[in-house]
Parts: structure tokens; C-alpha cells; sequence
């Protein structure tokens, strides 16, 4: 169980109750980090038990649940879908401390303006991306699918400024929740990165519903060049500095290290969910429309596959 006392830091608070969520609240709760789980409500338990399974080891553990009196937090890790965190941010943000840390991760991009928005002068606006991977089997099981590790850099100027010497909360808690953690002080470049192979991978296997890998087929590959030309020429005129050739050795490594698996839209295609297609080819249909530049591949990427969903699944 996560004790939520530890003689050198707060809490951390984590806002979500899903996959990624339930990997950061276990992993403290593994590493006696104290930790609180915050979902859409407020609590009306103390704790919620989890068969936490990580390779061929269960831990069964009791996750501590904010009780109304844990306020004014020192970190605030936001682990829901992009299309949920900036409201989620607006829900939760009363829970950090007037100099505290707010740290977002979730897939696709276009969120971060919004929070900075909302935060205080001194609150910290800090990015995450991680390539571990969850999966929630049942309403208390989760499976740690996949080891991986996380980058964490700076979104806003409270958060530059404390780059060089950040909290040691913050990394402890970050430690903790999502290890190994990677500073990093441009984490725009490295989430247009990521970006790039979503805004490949994702659609593509969604439309066809296919296997990551399928997408090596030759069939496949004048519109992958396609896409990631024009996704490179919108990261250039953003300021990201990155090649089409690194990119397109990138996208290819990741259909070929992931060749088996399915990728996230895929699956929210295929069960019928809501996807994260607004924050990965909306945000880049987006900043080409401010850029002035065309990108029809993807915007006719974007049409077909939201020509088979329904517009919640895809606004
Ligand atoms: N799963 C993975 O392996 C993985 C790996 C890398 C990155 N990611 C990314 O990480 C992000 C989170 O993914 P996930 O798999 O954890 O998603 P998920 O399983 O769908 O979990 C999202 C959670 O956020 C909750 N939520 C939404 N709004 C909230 C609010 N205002 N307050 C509190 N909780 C709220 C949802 O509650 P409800 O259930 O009530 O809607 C749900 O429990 C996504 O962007 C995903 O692409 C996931």
C-alpha cells in the first residue's frame, strides 16, 4: 500500500483511475513513494485494491485514494487521454500547491497552451512522455505490458527557470511513479518526434485495421513518405529541427520494433471508443492551417478515417 507520509516529501497526486494512472500509483505504492489516486470524483473510499501483474510476478496492492483533506500538493502527475486533460487540469488544479508542479502525460499534442493558461506564476507546467505500457484486463487488474522509460522537460517559464535545479519532489516523485526518468530541456522536439510516428502509425492502422507492422508492406509506403514529408515540413516551419530521413528511420524502426502489436486508435476503432485522432492529425492539420501550408495526405488520411467514425469518437 502507498502510506501517504514520507519523512522527506508530500504526496504526489495522480488524476486518472486508467492504465497509466493505475502504472504511476502502483509503482509508487511499490517503491513506498506516498501517493494518492484522484478520479472524476471525489473519493467516497479510502483505498481501491489492484492485482497489479508485472512478467511473470502478481502484486496484489491497496492504492491509496485523496482523501478531502490531501490539498495544495507539491506534484499533480495528469495521466488521462489528451482529449480529457485540459479539462481535467481546470477540475484538479485547486490540488496544487502555489509553486507546485503539474505534470501532464498523454499522447498526441495541443494541450499545453491551454494549462499554461491556467496556472499561477509560480506553478510548473512539465511535460511527459513515457514508452511504458498498460493495460487495464479488469476493473482491479492491471498488466504492466511493457518496461519502458520517460522523458520530462519544461513547458512553461516557472518550469524552465527551475530546469537546472528542479525540485527534488518533482524527480523523486516522477522516479517513483514512471522510472527511469530523463530530463530533458526540449521536450517539444522530442514529442513532435513522437508525434511523427503517430501521426503515421496511428491513422494508418485505425483506417486498415492492421498490425503496426503490416505497414512495412510496399503498398504502404508512398503514403507513408507522403506523411511524413509533409509532417516534417510543418515540424521545420515550428521550429523542430528534424530530417526526413531521421524521421522516416524512425517511423520504420517503431512498425518494426512494435510489428505485432496494435496501436492505440487501432483499438479504439476497433471497440468502438473515442479516439486521440483530435490531439495527433487534428493538431497538425491545425498548425498547418495557421502555417499556411498544405498537407493533403494527411487531411485526406483524416477524412476517410473519420468518415467510418461517428463525431464523438474523433472531435
Ligand atoms: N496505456 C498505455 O500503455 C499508454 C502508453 C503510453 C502513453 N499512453 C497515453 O497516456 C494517456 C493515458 O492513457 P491510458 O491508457 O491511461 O488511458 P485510459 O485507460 O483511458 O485512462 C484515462 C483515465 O482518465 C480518467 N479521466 C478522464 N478525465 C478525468 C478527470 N477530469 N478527472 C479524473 N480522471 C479523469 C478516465 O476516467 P473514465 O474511465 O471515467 O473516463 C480514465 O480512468 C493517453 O494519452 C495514452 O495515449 C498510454
Amino acid at each position: 500500500m502507498s502510506t501517504p507520509s514520507s519523512p522527506h516529501h508530500g504526496p504526489i497526486v495522480i488524476v486518472g483511475q486508467g492504465a497509466i494512472a493505475l502504472l504511476a500509483a502502483s509503482q509508487c505504492a511499490l517503491a513506498g513513494y506516498p501517493c494518492y489516486l484522484q478520479g472524476r470524483a471525489a473519493a467516497s473510499q479510502t483505498a481501491m485494491p489492484l492485482d497489479f501483474r508485472r512478467g511473470q510476478q502478481n502484486f496484489p496492492l491497496l492504492l491509496s485514494l485523496r482523501p478531502a483533506h490531501v490539498s495544495k500538493v507539491a506534484v499533480l502527475l495528469v495521466c488521462v487521454k489528451a482529449y480529457d486533460a485540459v479539462a481535467a487540469c481546470r477540475q484538479w488544479l485547486p490540488l496544487l500547491a502555489d509553486d507546485g508542479c503539474l505534470v501532464l502525460c498523454h499522447n498526441g499534442m495541443g494541450t499545453a497552451d491551454a494549462v499554461t493558461a491556467m496556472l499561477g506564476k509560480s506553478q510548473q507546467l512539465w511535460l511527459a512522455s513515457t514508452t511504458h505500457g498498460a493495460l487495464k484486463t479488469g476493473p482491479h487488474r492491471l498488466v504492466h505490458t511493457g518496461l519502458g522509460a520517460t522523458m520530462l522537460g519544461p513547458a512553461n517559464l516557472a518550469a524552465k527557470q527551475a530546469f537546472a535545479t528542479p525540485a527534488a519532489t518533482l524527480i523523486d516523485a516522477m522516479q517513483a511513479a514512471l522510472a527511469p526518468v530523463t530530463l530533458t530541456p526540449n521536450i517539444a522536439e522530442l514529442l513532435w518526434q513522437k508525434l511523427l510516428v503517430n501521426l503515421v502509425i496511428n491513422p494508418l492502422t485505425a483506417l486498415h485495421q492492421c498490425r503496426n507492422g503490416e505497414l512495412l508492406a510496399a503498398e504502404f509506403q508512398p503514403r507513408v513518405a507522403a506523411l511524413i514529408n509533409e509532417a516534417v515540413q510543418v515540424a521545420t516551419v515550428q521550429g523542430i529541427a528534424i530530417e526526413q530521413a531521421q524521421a522516416s528511420a524512425l517511423v520504420r524502426q517503431v512498425m518494426q520494433r512494435t510489428a505485432e502489436n496494435y496501436s492505440s486508435m487501432q483499438q479504439d476503432v476497433a471497440m468502438h471508443r473515442r479516439t486521440e485522432l483530435a490531439a495527433i492529425t487534428g493538431f497538425l492539420l491545425k498548425c498547418a492551417k495557421v502555417q499556411q501550408l498544405a498537407v493533403p495526405t494527411h487531411q485526406q488520411l483524416y477524412d476517410e478515417l473519420t468518415a467510418r467514425l461517428e463525431p464523438w469518437q474523433y472531435q
